[in-house]
């Protein structure tokens, strides 16, 4: 039996189907989080065969002694993390326990958006002229250096958070104000045209699944503008001549930073001139549903197939993809707090009900949400269609016609 740890195997929300995905194929789990091990999830509590309950996670140094000292004198054969702040700690925890997988040098390039830049540009991959910034001299330097239209983000950003367009030296001056609080920036040319991922579950290398999905819009444009209900589609066709260059570039990417085994969930822009830009790398599965939307597509249980692949090597499913699956999530509109009206979703479902796969939303007299820290926002739609044009068209039609009221008094 494979020993496995996992670390924060109750959130965020994704976590507890990982933790299944272990436990399904069979592997031993011990849990690493800071949760009480009584207020996990559910489906985490029932996945794990042990749990260490850590005070503080992000204390590397402690959580490693802790585990160190909790798992002596047994082998383990892999430390899982899929979430973003703790990839470092699990490949501390690697290097202490002495368990293939990334290193924290191989893992810090997929943490610190100038060193990925740094990897990618020595291996050729095309990715936007940036620069590093720590103060507003530095910035309006770089910025020289890169030329305008540009944007500024922090170095280790999240959620579009603290992310800027800049088109003139008065917008710069602007977004220097509104990202006084950051420490560290970069600058980068800013790539016009659509934003995609690439997404793969891996191992020693070799790509077992890949996905691809697209954003409508950008996730940018869809933080700044609260009136819309952002969309991701998973595709069907893998082949269309756009996708295709973002998957080899997507694999140049991936051989550059000398991933192994596990997921991806890369960014990446197609320009209007037909080429494909890198955006950001991270060396594990994509939150907000995307994985949820990707078993739309295929039919499949892709926790379960990823915990396969980095277990036992291998993907035993049919992942052929069947479907387009959109998803869309919705946002309140009004300026109250609590949810009042929801219009336009009966109609909705007699267009399109059998397309449905998912429906998730706040109930009228609930506290609407905030999409800045709940990507989910007031609920989200999922649904799917073989045919491309078809599923846009439904998912443009949730996005439009439904209709979340948060009404003030
Ligand atoms: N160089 C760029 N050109 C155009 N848009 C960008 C660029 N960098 C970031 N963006 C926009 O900002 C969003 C957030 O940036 P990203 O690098 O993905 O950071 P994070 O998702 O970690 O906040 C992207 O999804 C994209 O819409
Ligand atoms: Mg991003």
């Amino acid at each position: 039996m494979l020993n496995v740890i996992m670390i924060s195997p109750g959130f965020p929300a994704e976590m507890p189907h990982f933790a299944r995905g272990l436990k399904s194929v069979g592997a031993s789990v011990l849990g690493i989080g800071d949760q009480p091990q009584a207020a996990l999830e559910p489906m985490a509590r029932a996945s794990l065969d042990a749990y260490l309950q850590v005070q503080n996670l992000w204390d590397e140094e402690a959580v490693v002694r802790a585990t160190v000292e909790r798992v002596r004198g047994q082998k383990i054969d892999r430390v899982e993390c899929l979430w973003e702040p703790g990839m470092v700690l699990a490949a501390r925890l690697r290097e202490a326990l002495g368990v293939a997988g990334l290193g924290v040098e191989q893992t810090i390039p997929f943490r610190d958006k100038v060193r990925m830049k740094e990897v990618l540009a020595a291996a050729g991959v095309r990715i936007p002229r940036f620069a590093r910034a720590r103060n507003a001299a530095e910035v309006r330097d770089a910025a020289r250096h890169c030329g305008y239209p540009l944007i500024i983000k922090p170095v280790d950003g999240a959620g579009s958070a603290d992310t800027y367009t800049c088109r003139s030296d008065e917008e710069l001056e602007r977004s220097l104000q509104l990202v006084a609080h950051v420490k560290e920036l970069t600058v980068e040319e800013f790539i016009e045209g659509e934003e995609f991922t690439f997404d793969t579950i891996c191992h020693e290398g070799r790509i077992l699944f890949e996905n691809v999905g697209w954003y409508r819009p950008k996730p940018l444009v869809a933080r700044l503008n609260d009136w819309i209900s952002p969309q991701c589609i998973v595709l069907r066709d893998l082949e269309a001549p756009h996708v295709k260059k973002g998957r080899e570039l997507g694999r140049s990417v991936l051989a550059a930073m000398g991933f192994r085994s596990g997921f991806t969930h890369m960014e990446w822009f197609y320009t209007p001139k037909g080429e494909a830009v890198f955006g950001e790398i991270g060396a594990r599965a994509p939150g907000a549903r995307l994985v949820h939307m990707m078993n739309y597509s295929v039919d499949a249980d892709l926790f379960v197939a990823w915990a396969e692949a980095v277990c036992h090597g291998r993907i035993t499913q049919s992942t052929a993809k069947k479907y387009n699956a959109a998803m869309i999530f919705k946002r309140a509109s009004g300026s109250g707090g609590k949810i009042t009206r929801i219009d336009g979703l009966e109609r909705l479902l007699e267009r399109y009900g059998e397309h449905i796969c998912n429906l998730e939303l706040v109930r009228v007299g609930e506290a609407r949400r905030d999409y800045r820290q709940v990507l989910v926002g007031d609920g989200w739609i999922a649904c799917r269609h073989p045919d491309l044009a078809f599923t846009s068209e439904m998912a443009d039609a949730f996005g439009s016609e439904l209709r979340i009221h948060a009404d003030g008094m």
